[in-house]
């Protein structure tokens, strides 16, 4: 639905304000440090999706902007091949400068020009979607902002909390259930004309066998189960990449369990706690999912089934691993231009994940949103949902 302008102006002066109140409880070190190549640092999330607007929609449609530093393009470009060329990902904890107080300079700048080019000029349909996807943008990163902050604080051998009042889940007021689906043809993809991404677009038809799903995540409690039967150790419940990668890991446990004698702890964004047996199971990669649901005598549903039941299921605090592939619909079309690099250049060796989690921003996933990331990967909010 297209808004007015002034709701667009909220929506996106909310949303601006909104990454730099996650930013509140950092101190200035905290913003700076890469532990891991996947993890950006908050201070680059903050300049990066500034820049996304000033290249996007400054630059072409707001006749008397002036570019702000001619070397932001470098520093906060993320992946845009035709935006020019970039800090290569794994140097942007490198980035002593720009300071923070240099980026949230920049920010105010950028926010400004914006608020002056929603209210001078009826904004046509062109430069209201850009601001959307802008939008929507900034909330991609505000979720990898929070994240990644986990990472950074939770990965210091200091372990220092986030904020205390944080709560990772809600508790379930329901029981566990299957829900029964008849076989059948579903429609899948995104269909009003509210905004999505160019990778739910192109409605289409898919037969579905007759299946069940679980209309909860896996607890804690469950996913201990598997660990304390052995789950680790049992090499036929893992594929061949996935025992690799289990070799790897130096605790054999989601991301975040610690055990400390005989008791599991976890860390959270509220600190190390002991381990809350009625949590999602969380921070699990596609691999850990995959043997979770095997071992069970289950499987996890495909991004299809998720999607044809999800009205009846609970969902929206963990991402929940499917066994779909991230590929296009029959019928997709990568936006034009840079825009074309979004989403659609990494319809590769990723699985899809459905939902959204606890560090979800508001307004932001829906049923047909498609979140994606290869398979070893569990910094997100990560979780598990059974299919049989
Ligand atoms: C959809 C979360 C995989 O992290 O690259 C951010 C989100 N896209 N900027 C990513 C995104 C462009 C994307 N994920
Ligand atoms: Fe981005």
């Amino acid at each position: 639905m297209i808004a007015t302008s002034t709701t667009l102006l909220d929506f996106l002066l909310e949303t601006r304000t909104h990454s730099e109140t996650i930013c509140k409880p950092l101190q200035i070190e905290d913003y700076v440090v890469q532990p891991i190549v996947d993890v950006s640092p908050p201070k680059w999330h903050l300049g990066h999706t500034t820049w996304f607007f000033e290249d996007f929609i400054l630059k072409k449609h707001k006749s008397d902007y002036q570019e702000y530093n001619s070397n932001f393009s470098f520093v906060f470009n993320s992946y845009y091949e035709s935006m020019g060329a970039r800090v290569v990902r794994t140097d942007r904890g490198n980035l002593s400068r720009p300071t923070v107080e240099e980026v949230y300079a920049y920010r105010k700048h950028v926010t400004h020009h914006l608020k002056e080019l929603l209210e001078q000029t009826e904004a046509s349909e062109e430069l209201h979607s850009l601001v959307e996807i802008g939008i929507h943008h900034e909330k991609q990163h505000q979720e990898l902002l929070l994240t990644d902050i986990k990472y950074i604080l939770g990965n210091n051998p200091l372990q220092p909390m986030y904020t205390s009042d944080f709560s990772e889940y809600t508790p379930s007021q329901h029981k566990q259930e299957w829900i029964h689906k008849e076989a059948g043809i579903y429609e899948i993809g995104h269909h009003d004309d509210s905004f999505c991404y160019d990778n739910e677009l192109g409605r289409h038809k898919v037969y579905l066998n007759d299946f069940k799903i679980s209309n909860q995540l896996v607890t804690n409690k469950e996913y201990l189960e598997f660990i304390e039967d052995g789950g680790y150790e049992q090499v036929l419940l893992w594929h061949s990449e996935g025992w690799e990668w289990v070799k790897s890991l130096p605790t054999k446990a989601p991301q975040y369990w610690q055990k400390q004698e005989d008791n599991w702890f976890y860390f959270g964004l509220a600190g190390v706690k002991p381990l809350d047996l009625k949590a999602p199971a969380t921070h699990l990669s596609y691999y850990e999912a995959f043997a979770y649901a095997q071992w069970k005598g289950c499987r996890l549903p495909t991004e299809f089934e998720w999607e044809a039941s999800q009205d009846q299921l609970e969902w929206g605090q963990r991402w929940e691993w499917t066994e779909s592939a991230y590929l296009p619909y029959p019928n997709y079309q990568k936006a034009p231009g840079a825009l074309g690099e979004y989403n659609g250049k990494f319809m590769v060796s990723q699985k899809v994940l459905r939902g959204g989690s606890v560090a979800t921003s508001d307004k932001h996933t829906r049923p047909t949103y498609r979140n994606f990331f290869h398979p070893q990967l569990r910094w997100q909010f990560t979780g598990i949902r059974l299919a049989q």
